[in-house]
């Protein structure tokens, strides 16, 4: 993985790289890195604060051959790999917020964008943006309260060549187990054991409204089922849903 490394000192953005890449022909597990972005990309068109030197931005070009409805489950495998060096590059045991945040305190160490081309029958091309938080001392005052980085939490400084080496590895591992094996249980139990809100209450907002239930953990597909009151679990797909604790 990351063999075919495409880096920049500083790129309006390695999602739209890849994508660029991706769309001339660039083959699988083409890793797009870049020390800063002038224009970096969050979820629901939010920007990603980049500033030069500190922090992680990468983007995995990948082309499963899987149907499109099963491509959210990348993004979780994405969580997972980054939780994974963290804990082992930092000493820090962050956890996941449903479906791709990786968090500690309560703040965001990671945010990660998955963005696709595909199909009906089949997917030509999946990016998956990764931002990591590593080194930066101090957020812009509009994220303060809701970022965190490495450093803050852990007061020491991290090699980010070593972090991007760890997260590729344990990236491998899990993409190789979800789309060589039928079955994902084992996946999907590593993944409900770190996540933050499972058994926990959670608030659901929708852009059609918003409810309360209790979160029993993901499924095959990457949903998260949410028990209600009354008993009956809904199945709620990432996109524009908010997830918070009560
Ligand atoms: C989020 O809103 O939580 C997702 C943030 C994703 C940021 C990463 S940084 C590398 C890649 N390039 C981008 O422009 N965005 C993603």
């Amino acid at each position: 993985f990351g063999r075919i490394v495409d880096f920049h000192e500083s790129i309006d953005s390695t999602n739209l790289r890849a994508r660029r890449l991706a769309e001339e022909g660039a083959g699988s597990e083409t890793l797009v890195a870049a020390d800063a972005q002038e224009a970096g990309r969050g979820r629901r068109g939010r920007s990603w604060v980049s500033p030069p030197g500190k922090n992680i931005f990468m983007s995995l070009i990948l082309r499963p051959d899987i149907l499109p409805a099963k491509a959210s489950m990348l993004t979780l495998v994405a969580a997972l790999a980054v939780r994974d060096g963290i804990e082992s590059v930092a000493g820090l045991s962050p956890v996941i917020k449903w479906p791709n945040d990786i968090v500690s305190n309560g703040k965001k160490l990671c945010g990660i964008l998955t963005e696709m081309s595909a199909e009906l029958e089949g997917i030509h091309y999946v990016v998956v943006g990764i931002g990591i938080n590593v080194n930066l001392e101090e957020f812009p005052l509009e994220v303060r309260d809701m970022a965190t980085s490495l450093f803050l939490e852990t007061g020491g400084k991290v090699v980010r060549s070593q972090l991007i080496a760890a997260v590729l590895e344990a990236f491998e591992h899990y993409y190789e187990e979800f789309i060589s094996q039928g079955d994902l249980s084992r996946l999907i139990s590593v993944y409900n054991k770190n996540m933050v809100n499972a058994g926990k209450e959670v608030r659901i907002l929708e852009p059609s409204g918003e409810y309360k239930g209790r979160a029993l953990g993901i499924n095959e597909k990457g949903e998260l089922l949410v028990e209600m009151p009354d008993g009956e679990v809904r199945h709620v797909i990432s996109g524009e849903v908010s997830v918070r604790g009560i």
